[in-house]
C-alpha cells in the first residue's frame, strides 16, 4: 500500500501514487481542497464527468436493438461469474442480445468474489481470441471491474500493473462496454475505475480513468429479483453509505448532491420492501437507480471513515463490505456530527422525517435516527446485524478498525480529521 497518495474515490482501500496522477494541467485540487461547509456557499472548484448512457425498464433486457445500434458494433464477448449464470441471468441477457442482432463470440465465467489480476489478463486473452468487437458484462462489481480492466488489455494491449498503474494512464476510448447489474450497491456501472485485487502480492490495486466508464449501463430490475435478503439488505446498506458519505464529504459539489439526495431518498423508501419480498420489481428498480445514483455521486465527492472502517472490517475479520458499512453508518455520522449537522438537517426530510419546529441540531439527530430505524428494521427482517459483535468481530479489534479508518485513504476525505483515539468509543457504541 503506497501511503503518499490520495484516495481515488473507489470502493475498497486504495491509493494510488500521487506522481503517477496524469491530471489535466490547471485544476487546482490535486490534493483534496474542503469545499464550503455551509449548504448555500459554493465550491471554488469541481468537476462533473459521466458520460455513461443509464437506461431503466423492467424487462428491457429484451429490447436493447435501438441502444445497441447506437452503439453500433455486432460481435460482443459476456462476462460473469458462475452463479449469475447458474441463476439463468447470463442466458437471460444473450437471449436478449442475439434478437437484437448481436453475436455472442464467448464467455468468460470465472471471475471470483473479488476482481483478481490473473482473471482479468486470461479474459482479455480470451475476449481477443474471439474475435469481439467489444464487451457485454453481466453482474456486480467484481465482474464490471473485471470487464474494465480486460477492456484495457483487449483494447490497447501491454501488462495491467507495468503499463497502466497509476491514474488517468489511458489517453483514448477503449472499445465498446455494455454492462447488466445484478446488484444494488456498487454503482460500479457508473464510477471510472476498476479494483483489481493481485494475490500474489495480497494489495488491491485501483485503476482510475475515465475511459473506462461503460458505453451504456442496462438498470433491468428483473435481473436483480434473485439477490437474497442479506445480499439485498447490505447492498442496499452499501449504496446509501455511498450516497451519504458523498453528500457530506468535503468535496461535494451541488451537482453530486442533486445524486445523493435522490439516493438516499429511493433508498429509504425502498430497501426494506425489496429485502422483505425479492420479487417485488417496483422496489427492486427503486433500489438499481439509487445505487447507480449513489455510485454517480460518490465517483465524484468520494467516500468518508464508514469505508474506512468498513474496509477495516473486510481486511481483517471479513466481514461483507455491505455489512459493515450498514452498521457502522450512523457511527460515522455520530463521529462527524458537528462538522456535518447542516447537511444532515437537510437529510432528515428526505429521509421521511418530521422537522417542523426542530433546530439544525434536533433536525440532524432525525437523519441519524432514521438511519438506525432502517437498519433495525432489517435487522427484525433477519437481513442484518446491527452491532459489531453479531458481525464476527472481536471485542479487541475494534482498536485495529478504528486504525484502519486513520490510514486508510477515505480518511483524506473525511469531513472532520480521524484520529483513531477519538474514534474509538465511538464504534464502542457500535460493538
Ligand atoms: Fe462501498
Amino acid at each position: 500500500m503506497i501511503i503518499q497518495g490520495r484516495h481515488i474515490g473507489v470502493d475498497a482501500r486504495i491509493t494510488v501514487c500521487y506522481k503517477k496522477l496524469n491530471r489535466p494541467a490547471g485544476l487546482k485540487n490535486f490534493y483534496p481542497t474542503p469545499n464550503p461547509k455551509e449548504y448555500d456557499m459554493l465550491p471554488e472548484f469541481f468537476e462533473f464527468f459521466n458520460p455513461t448512457k443509464v437506461i431503466y425498464q423492467a424487462g428491457v433486457t429484451s429490447d436493447l436493438k435501438p441502444e445497441l445500434e447506437l452503439i453500433g458494433i455486432t460481435r460482443y464477448f459476456v462476462i460473469s461469474d458462475q452463479p449469475i449464470h447458474d441463476l439463468g441471468l447470463v442466458k437471460r441477457v444473450t437471449d436478449g442480445l442475439e434478437s437484437a442482432g448481436i453475436e455472442i463470440t464467448g464467455m468468460y465465467l470465472d471471475v471470483t468474489q473479488d476482481a483478481v489480476l490473473n482473471n482479468v489478463k486470461k479474459c482479455a486473452d480470451a475476449i481477443s481470441a474471439s474475435g469481439a468487437e467489444g464487451i457485454v458484462a453481466i453482474g456486480g462489481g467484481s465482474v464490471i471491474d473485471t470487464a474494465k480492466a480486460a477492456n484495457i488489455l483487449f483494447s490497447e494491449g501491454g501488462d495491467l500493473v507495468e503499463d497502466y498503474s497509476g491514474a488517468n494512464m489511458l489517453t483514448r476510448p477503449l472499445k465498446p462496454l455494455v454492462v447488466f447489474p445484478t446488484t444494488a450497491g456498487t454503482g460500479s456501472e457508473v464510477t471510472k475505475v476498476a479494483v483489481i485485487y493481485d494475490s500474489e502480492n495480497k494489495e488491491k490495486l485501483a485503476f482510475p480513468d475515465k475511459y473506462l466508464l461503460p458505453n451504456l449501463a442496462v438498470l433491468d430490475p428483473e435481473l436483480t429479483l434473485s439477490l437474497p435478503p442479506k445480499m439485498t439488505a447490505a447492498t442496499g446498506m452499501d449504496a446509501l453509505t455511498h450516497a451519504v458519505e458523498a453528500y457530506v464529504g468535503i468535496e461535494a459539489s451541488p451537482i453530486s448532491d442533486a445524486f445523493a439526495i435522490g439516493a438516499i431518498e429511493l433508498v429509504m423508501k425502498h430497501l426494506v420492501a425489496a429485502t422483505e419480498n425479492g420479487n417485488d420489481v417496483e422496489a427492486r428498480g427503486g433500489m438499481l437507480i439509487a445505487a447507480t445514483m449513489a455510485g454517480i455521486s460518490f465517483s465524484h465527492s468520494m467516500c468518508g471513515c464508514v469505508h474506512g472502517m468498513a474496509h477495516t472490517c473486510g481486511a481483517h475479520f471479513r466481514v461483507p463490505h455491505g455489512v459493515a458499512n450498514g452498521i457502522l453508518l450512523p457511527c460515522g455520522m455520530e463521529y462527524n456530527f458537528e462538522e456535518i449537522k447542516e447537511k444532515l438537517a437537510r437529510l432528515a426530510p428526505v429521509m421521511g422525517e418530521d422537522i417542523s419546529g426542530l433546530d439544525e441540531e434536533a433536525a440532524a439527530r432525525k437523519a441519524i435516527a432514521a438511519v438506525r430505524n432502517l437498519i433495525d428494521n432489517l435487522n427484525r427482517l433477519g437481513a442484518l446485524p446491527n452491532r459489531l459483535r453479531d458481525a464476527g468481530v472481536p471485542e479487541d479489534g475494534l482498536e485495529t478498525i478504528a486504525e484502519g479508518a486513520l490510514n486508510d485513504g477515505t480518511s483524506f476525505y473525511n469531513p472532520r480529521p480521524v484520529e483513531a483515539e477519538e474514534l474509538l468509543p465511538y464504534i464502542r457504541n457500535y460493538y
